[in-house]
């Protein structure tokens, strides 16, 4: 038996992070992680390997759409889809051992294996029971089934993210259930690979949540890349057959059954926190309705020195999300103030054109009965963009009307997940649009879109 300041559980965003931090203000820590890799979902199957698929198909869409209109001619390049696969394992594999090398730099134990708490100051590991001041639950969320919906998950022809990250070879056809943020990325990269990516949505927009002008041009601009949309449909029943499935749903409008064939099913209708086999139930740590660990405004859960963060408790389930609780709660652990402002926390769509956001949308602003202005520049009129055929999207400020104070912003288009960034750091220094706007922004690039968005919320944009 070991005996720690803290032990983490899992070694996602949220835990390893929270790890590190920890043993950066000489906490002795150590993270329980079952998986043969540390990293969790993010680093194994979710944000990396996606990225890797998006990045490698994106290429593929420019070599097949874009070079020759700049005088790069020769066939496009064919599709080795085991190689695309070891690339994916690759940049799992020197991710993951990162995790691994920052670890054993900062001392960090790493008890292999699936941990439970059979009391507060213990956590188990297999045959082993260590001590710990406190514990801080990192389990991370798992892909949540069609809500009741007749589908079984098989991870061969009906898949989550998990499986559609390795699937054999690659679909002629597939059925998206769910048009959120799993759903459009992944279907974007089977799209540029030929497959025919049909997303059946139940409400009628995609990307719930988000602006509704985002939600518009977003969605057009994946039409034109060949995605099909049936809006307003609810899935009830996956019939799977012996090597492709049928998708059943019912149109909301009228309620009239369809169906649809696919060799390959993408359920991507949310996530669930993983909580099972923790033991929470005999320690009596409370639950939300919706099966999320209760914090206190310190990440405390209900029992004293036990501690929970990510997408096991309330809020967006993103890694960064995460990785900012996990460095907060480090913090609150060493006896300092830990902070999250979760009004300033960016949420991104890595397709082509990416979108991303932050703060308020038009729609919650209303709803709140907020006077605010929109100042809006397209990508039409940024030289950069359109140098790179990038020109599809927009830049969208939303400010208070009378103090000129950034209250949100929403991007499609070139690297909009990066450019969000400027507009987090204006909005945590309580920065008004007029301070962007006479911001100097280097020439040519993309950035220049946020300038004349925020120039927009003022006397107008120069190139519009
Ligand atoms: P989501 O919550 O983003 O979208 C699920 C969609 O499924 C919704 O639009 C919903 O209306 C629809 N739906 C539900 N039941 C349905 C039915 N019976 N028939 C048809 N449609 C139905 O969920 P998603 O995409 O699975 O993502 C899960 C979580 O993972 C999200 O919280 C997301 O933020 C996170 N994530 C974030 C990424 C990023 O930041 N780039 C990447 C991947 C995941």
């Amino acid at each position: 038996m070991a005996s720690y300041d803290v032990i983490i559980l899992g070694s996602g965003p949220g835990g390893y992070v929270c790890a590190i931090r920890c043993a950066q203000l000489g906490l002795k820590t150590a993270v329980v992680e079952g998986r043969e890799t540390l990293g969790g979902t993010c680093l194994n199957v979710g944000c990396i390997p996606s990225k890797a698929l998006l990045h490698a198909t994106h290429q593929l869409h420019e070599a097949e759409h874009n070079f020759e209109k700049m005088g790069l001619k020769g066939k496009a390049p064919t599709v080795d889809w085991k190689q695309m696969q070891a690339y994916k394992a690759d940049t799992i594999a020197q991710n993951t051992k990162g995790i691994e090398y920052l670890f054993k730099k900062n001392k960090i134990d790493w008890l292999k294996g699936w941990g439970s708490i059979p009391e507060a100051g213990k956590v188990k590991v297999g045959d082993d029971t260590h001590e710990a001041k406190n514990i801080v639950i990192a389990s991370g969320s798992d892909a949540a089934t069609v809500p009741g919906a007749d589908v079984t998950i098989d991870e061969k022809t009906v898949v989550t993210s998990t499986g559609a990250l390795e699937l054999p070879k690659i679909p002629k056809t597939m059925v998206v259930i769910g048009g959120g943020v799993i759903g459009l990325e992944m279907g974007s990269v089977y799209a540029r690979l030929g497959t025919e990516v049909t997303v059946v949505e139940f409400l009628d927009a995609i990307t719930p949540g988000m602006d509704a002008e985002v939600q518009k041009g977003f969605q057009k601009i994946l039409k034109k890349q060949g995605l099909n949309f049936v809006m307003g449909a609810a899935v009830h029943t996956v019939e799977t057959l012996k090597t492709k499935a049928k998708v059943h749903y019912k149109l909301r409008k009228d309620d009239s059954e369809h169906m649809l064939d696919a060799d390959v099913v993408l359920v991507s209708t949310g996530r669930k926190p993983v909580t099972k086999g923790l033991g929470l139930d005999t320690l009596g740590v409370e639950l939300t309705k919706r099966g999320q660990i209760a914090t206190d405004d310190h990440w405390q859960t209900s029992v004293k020195g036990i501690y929970a963060i990510g997408d096991v408790i309330e809020g967006p389930m993103l890694a960064h999300k995460a990785e900012d609780e996990g460095m907060a709660v480090a913090e609150v652990l060493a006896g300092k103030h830990g902070h999250v402002n979760y009004g300033v926390i960016p949420g991104v769509i890595y397709t082509h054109p990416e979108v991303a956001n932050v703060g308020e949308t038009e729609e919650s602003l209303k709803e709140a009965g907020r006077a605010y202005k929109v100042g809006k520049f397209s990508f039409m009129g940024n030289g950069r963009a359109k140098a790179n055929f990038a020109a599809d999207g927009f830049v969208k400020i939303l400010a208070d009307k009378d103090t000129d104070r950034i209250l949100g912003a929403h991007i499609i288009g070139p690297m909009a997940g990066d450019l969000i960034h400027e507009i987090c750091v204006a909005m945590e220094f309580g920065a008004s649009a007029e301070d962007l706007a006479l911001t100097c922004h280097a020439h040519p690039t993309y950035s220049e879109a946020v300038r004349e968005a925020a120039l927009a919320c003022g006397d107008g944009p120069i190139h519009a």
